[in-house]
């Protein structure tokens, strides 16, 4: 049945990880993935999550089917972690929120409801360069897919202007999505001023804000200050949707912890897009997994360990800052001629190097150095120990 079925390319990002499994090197390093490393370049499981964890096992839950839009402990703390406790949205009761198979769930839900009932056009404008999954989730999803500028390569900084200019150019009511903190890949962010401005451009032109935080708490290493843009935007009237990811921030990857919400009129209509959202999901699949959200919704509704974890998130994230330094120090003593100072002016976990895809290519080829081919870096993957051959390294295929 399956003689006419072509070969697929691997996957722009998982399929580094498989590369990098395959190369026998032992000083190899991975900077595919955005995935958090301890210092030993091991997978870091939070204390915080040991302990919830714990207490998860130690209840003794049953292991009961979820409703379809999750467990309500979690979503309620997921709501207010994003929105602040005293957004409107939540005190009017107006806010339609479900979990999800973490981020990419959240996007694929958010994208097949707004092919289903959005009014306007089913098209969504993309930051240029977006997350690599992004064009795929909302192509999967029926909607037409479109870039605005957002990066400039002359000044590895944001286009702004352009930014302006893209989204004032697209037909009213258009569907924008915006990465609310720690872009993906380019680590570059407006800044407060900027995103008034473009909150303001937007409500002008009546476009639909859809945001994607899949890295609140690393960009700043405060929650609060990292949901700037969406608490923005609501507190101006913006009724937007928001993918919330718990992959980075808690490091619960593989648990796939997220959440997808709407911001509605009132809470008659709130009511209304809730039952659609349920029609939507149980055909995908049913009601959500209950482990990880049981973990995430336990450190969210424990002031300590809520306290505790907000401290590990600072922690991974002052990591970053510190190996980005590292990395730019090591380059620049190298003698290398080029400018770094971009990484470490970006945030989150992602360089964008600005090297191009041959010197890519050599990194892996000529030094096990894994990481995707729009120069992109997991800044998470490097460790004192293999920043320096790291730095060499691009010093090397960087001339
Ligand atoms: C990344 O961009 O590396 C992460 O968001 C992980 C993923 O699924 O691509």
């Amino acid at each position: 049945a399956w003689s006419k079925v072509p070969q697929g390319p691997p996957d722009a990002i998982l399929g580094i990880t498989e590369a990098f499994k395959a190369d026998s090197f032992k000083e190899k390093i991975n900077l595919g993935v955005g995935a958090y490393r301890d210092d030993q370049g091991k997978p870091y499981v939070l204390p915080s999550v040991r302990t919830a964890e714990d207490k998860v096992v130690a209840s003794r839950s049953d292991k009961e089917y979820a409703g379809i839009t999750g467990i309500p402990a979690f979503t309620k703390a997921a709501a207010e972690l994003a929105y602040g406790a005293n957004s409107s949205a939540i005190t009017e009761d107006r806010l339609v929120i479900t979990q999800t198979i973490s981020g990419t769930g959240a996007l694929r839900i958010g994208g097949a409801f707004f092919e289903r009932f959005y009014p306007g056009a089913k098209k969504i404008y993309l930051p240029n360069p977006s997350w690599a999954n992004h064009n795929a989730v909302f192509k999967d999803s029926g909607l037409e897919v479109e870039k605005y500028r957002y990066y400039n390569k002359d000044t590895i900084g944001l286009d702004f202007e352009g930014l302006i200019a893209d989204i004032k150019a697209a037909p009213n009511n258009s569907i924008i999505l915006l990465h609310a903190c720690a872009h993906n890949p380019t680590g570059v962010d407006p800044t407060q001023d900027q995103w008034r401005q473009i909150s303001d451009v937007m409500k002008q032109k009546g476009h639909f804000a859809f945001f994607d935080m899949a890295y609140q708490g690393f960009a700043s290493g405060n929650a609060d200050q990292d949901a700037f843009a969406p608490r923005h935007f609501v507190k101006e009237g913006h009724n937007i949707a928001l993918c919330q990811s718990f992959a980075k921030n808690m490091g619960l990857y593989g648990e796939r912890v997220g959440a997808f919400s709407l911001v509605c009129e009132n809470s008659e209509e709130k009511k209304r897009v809730e039952s659609q959202i349920k029609i939507l999901i149980r055909p995908f699949y049913s009601n959500p997994p209950i482990h990880g959200a049981r973990v995430a919704s336990t450190i969210m509704n424990d002031p300590a360990l809520n306290e505790q974890w907000l401290g590990e998130v600072k922690g991974m994230a002052d990591r970053i800052i510190e190996m980005r330094s590292l990395l730019r120090k090591n380059l620049e003593s190298l003698g290398s001629k080029h400018d770094w100072s971009h990484i470490t002016s970006q945030i989150g976990m992602f360089a964008f190097t600005g090297l191009k895809p041959e010197q890519m290519d050599a990194l892996a080829k000529e030094h096990s150095v894994y990481a995707t081919k729009d120069g992109r870096i997991s800044v998470a993957g490097i460790t004192s120990a293999n920043v320096k051959r790291l730095a060499e390294s691009i010093y090397k295929v960087t001339g």
